[in-house]
């Protein structure tokens, strides 16, 4: 058992070392260039270390922002090879939005921006650096939030798609199985291309070839629409109203609203978002009588009832009531996806007991240490702090075991995918910060056997 203190140099050494000066890579290899709701969580990590390479992380990534306000879900470095699809697959030059002088791909993440550009600022040492830092991305995050309200809420619903599985994060979640069979490619359809990533890691812990097809077929769909939306939304194949993306959204314009009344903007329109989206989250996406939220599929125009523990995280924006909030919970319990007992590392990303679960294949089953990061936030807002300490101990005993792996074996807690992920390291720098009576061994818990 490693001392708070080494645990915390250990992960410190991960963001170290995959510090490029300019922005923080989320893997030494897999990962060679910057990505979007990584370089969020990254920033979570070194506000308790350097600010100033906190608030850079964000800074990086802004300045390769759109002109109408998109977020690339990659900002590529011109130095880094190894890593396919690169900025000729994307060919962003078709729209006219995108920088001129910095190659990204044409797609977005899950807006964790403003989340933590805001708790930055609330953790800054250095107050009036923090004070500028938020001056400077106030109206860029505004403009990134707008972008998804105007192009991708096209109902005026309160609730925003996505148009490709990476922009949800869970690239090969079962969530999408449905949507992927949907996709009959024919010859001619099925871009040619050779893959890199299973060079690097573990073919079994990585996203099929199938998989890969469709995902490069909706590339070619967007860069041959020129990016632009209307067309794409006339022809692509997946439009999503997703459970982690709106909730991420709404939590960000909750903090968003924080940032404006801090700066002495107006923040009511940002608040009355956050409530918009809440509310359609509650309207839409939340079945009663399965006591879960559930993603929605625009093109067939029904839930998509597949089980993942993101459709726990509104309790991270606070969105549930307090009923709803422990029926939650206690589906959270009663499914497997949570355990006092040690059959299994809570939480797997997906139903251990849902079809097609993997305990080894990306988002297919495997523990993510974010997804746990925001059911610990989201546990602890409720008052559910007993939950919220028993994955504390989850993610130190993954960690300490196992090193910081980009995912885990939910059975094993064997590492997966690429060793010395950073938002792994950072999110742990977090709960060692500001949640430290959790991580630690040895406090409570009646129910204490967990995972031991
Ligand atoms: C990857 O390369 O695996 C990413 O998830 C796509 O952005």
């Amino acid at each position: 058992m490693r001392t708070t203190t080494a645990l915390r140099e250990q992960a410190c050494q991960v963001l170290e070392a995959n510090w490029t000066g300019r922005f923080t890579k989320p893997a030494p290899r897999l990962y060679p260039h910057q990505w979007s709701w990584d370089a969020a969580f990254i920033a979570l990590g070194w506000m308790h270390e350097d600010q100033e390479r906190a608030q850079q992380e964000l800074r990086h990534l802004f300045r390769a922002q759109w002109k109408h306000g998109l977020v690339p879900h990659i900002v590529f470095d011109r130095r880094a090879r190894g890593y396919f699809p690169g900025p000729g697959v994307w060919e962003t030059h078709r729209s006219p939005d995108a920088p001129a002088r910095i190659a990204t791909s044409g797609i977005v993440q899950p807006p964790v921006h403003a989340t933590a550009a805001w708790a930055i600022y609330q953790q800054a040492r250095d107050r009036s650096a923090a004070r500028a830092f938020l001056e400077e991305l106030f109206p860029k995050l505004a403009a990134w939030h707008d972008y998804l309200f105007r192009e991708r809420d096209y109902y005026g619903e309160g609730l925003v798609y996505i148009r490709h599985p990476w922009e949800s994060g869970m690239d090969n979640a079962p969530l999408w199985d449905g949507i992927a069979q949907r996709m009959h490619l024919n010859p001619g359809d099925r871009p040619r291309y050779r893959r890199v990533d299973t060079t690097l890691v573990a073919e079994a812990d990585r996203p099929t070839s199938a998989e890969y097809d469709r995902y490069l077929y909706l590339v070619r769909l967007f860069a041959e629409a020129g990016y632009d939306e209307a067309r794409i939304r006339e022809a692509c194949p997946f439009l999503v109203q997703d459970v982690l993306f709106n909730t991420l959204l709404c939590r960000a314009e909750q903090d968003l609203a924080e940032i404006a009344a801090e700066l002495g903007e107006d923040s009511e329109p940002f608040r009355q978002r956050a409530c918009r989206v809440a509310e359609a989250v509650n309207r839409k996406l939340w079945d009663d009588r399965r006591a879960l939220y559930f993603d929605y599929d625009l093109v067939l125009d029904r839930p998509i009832w597949v089980r993942m523990a993101a459709c726990f995280t509104p309790l991270f924006a606070g969105i549930p009531d307090g009923l709803q909030a422990a029926r939650l919970v206690s589906h959270l319990e009663a499914s497997g996806f949570f355990n006092w007992d040690g059959s299994c590392y809570s939480v797997p990303s997906y139903d251990p007991n849902g079809l097609g679960f993997s305990p080894v294949r990306y988002w297919r089953g495997p523990v993510w240490i974010n997804i746990n990061w925001l059911l610990i936030e989201g546990l602890a807002r409720y008052g559910y702090t007993e939950h919220a300490a028993h994955l504390c101990r989850t993610v130190r005993l993954l960690v300490e075991r196992n090193g910081f792996y980009e995912y885990y074996h939910p059975y094993t807690g064997e590492g997966h995918g690429s060793e010395q992920f950073s938002w792994t390291a950072a999110l742990v720098m977090d709960l060692l910060a500001r949640r430290p009576e959790w991580m630690q061994w040895g406090v409570r818990s009646t129910r204490r056997r967990a995972v031991a």
